[in-house]
């Protein structure tokens, strides 16, 4: 009998530096207009010098924890693309920092959809009795891998951390995760991509001026996937649930572009209110995105109790996925 994962605990973590789109006005060649009418985000959340996605982790990780009433998890799978470090991982430092003792803690590496694929294997870990409460954190510090003169990703991207604690429990009680689907295509690896300091082209002093230690997107081949791929997914897990598309109550989607929440809403029959939005006061914030998104939409109420939820997300990679569950009475500390 493989064992069911439920939401126990959910937790946020925000940096306290605002950026709007005024100050990035000021600094590059963009207007606030320009900005709230493309992507629907005003401002964003940046993390102050030194800071790093491990100590967002630990605050969202944390608060979590109490949110669940509990001061201990078996296992911690970090989603980030902006580890700590190249080597080693950046979960074993998130759990030592709190106090979870030598328990299993590895990074998993899926760019926006990172929150998804660790929600995954969280579950995986719960279904084999490996772990039985499972800290899922997703954590990025974009800006510390954006192109300061990039004003299209400038404009988009923020910091932040988000995290549940997942336990065991029976699949037909509020929280129980449902169907997940993920995916990949990784023949779209040049959309979204850090060039420089991976085994491919390793970061050398002596090359260094060569070198684009920055994120690059391709932000319209990614409008057009993010679409397409949450739409389908979204539909797929609503379906393997037994609803219809057009009965979710809420799809809670990657806050990558409202344009893009509009386009999947209006693909699947909902009323675009059923998309619950952060964006605009966080922007995209990766792997963050969706548990921020949740605990946003909790604590405004728009998120309640038996609601039939989908949660959807799209990345790098390419990776996309979905999963489904009823919300459970949690509510974000
Ligand atoms: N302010 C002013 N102009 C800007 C700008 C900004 N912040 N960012 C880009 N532009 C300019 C471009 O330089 C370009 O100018 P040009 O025509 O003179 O070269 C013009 O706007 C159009 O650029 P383009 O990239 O084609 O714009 P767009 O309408 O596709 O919007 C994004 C750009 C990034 C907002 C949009 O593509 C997007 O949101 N894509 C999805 C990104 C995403 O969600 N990624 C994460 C998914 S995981």
């Amino acid at each position: 009998m493989v064992r069911t994962s439920v939401v126990a605990g959910l937790g946020a973590w925000l940096p306290a530096g605002v950026v709007t789109n005024d100050d990035l006005g000021r600094e590059l060649d963009t207007t606030d207009d320009w900005i709230r009418s493309r992507t629907g985000i005003g401002r964003r959340h940046i993390a102050e010098p030194g800071v790093a996605t491990s100590d967002m982790a630990v605050e969202a990780g944390g608060r979590a924890l109490k949110s669940a009433g509990v001061a201990r998890a078996d296992a911690v799978v970090l989603a980030t693309t902006t580890p700590d470090r190249l080597c080693p991982a950046t979960a074993p430092l998130v759990a030592a920092r709190l106090s979870l003792g030598p328990v299993p803690a590895f990074d998993v590496s899926a760019v926006c959809t990172g929150f998804l694929y660790a929600l995954a294997t969280a579950r995986g870990l719960i279904a084999a009795g490996t772990a039985d409460r499972v800290l899922v954190i997703g954590a990025d510090t974009y800006s510390s891998i954006l192109d300061p003169g990039d004003r299209s990703a400038r404009a988009i991207f923020g910091d932040g951390a988000g995290a549940v604690l997942l336990r065991p429990g029976e699949p037909d009680e509020p929280g129980a995760l449902g169907p997940v689907l993920l995916a990949s295509d990784g023949s779209g690896e040049e959309l979204i991509s850090v060039r420089s300091g991976g085994s491919r082209e390793p970061f050398r002093r002596e090359t260094a001026a060569d070198a684009d230690p920055y994120f690059r997107m391709n932000g319209k081949a990614v409008f057009r996937g993010a679409v397409e791929r949450m739409s389908q997914s979204s539909r797929q897990v609503a379906e393997e649930s037994g609803w219809t598309a057009d009965s979710i109550d809420r799809l809670v989607a990657h806050q990558a572009n409202l344009r893009i929440l509009h386009a999947v809403a209006d693909r699947l029959g909902l009323p675009r209110e059923r998309c619950p939005v952060h964006l605009d006061r966080v922007g995209n914030t990766a792997a963050a995105s969706l548990p921020l998104a949740l605990a946003d939409a909790v604590a405004a109420r728009r998120l309640l109790p038996g609601h039939r939820t989908v949660l959807t997300a799209f990345g790098g990679g390419l990776t996309w996925g979905a999963t489904a569950l009823t919300w459970p009475d949690v509510q974000p500390a």
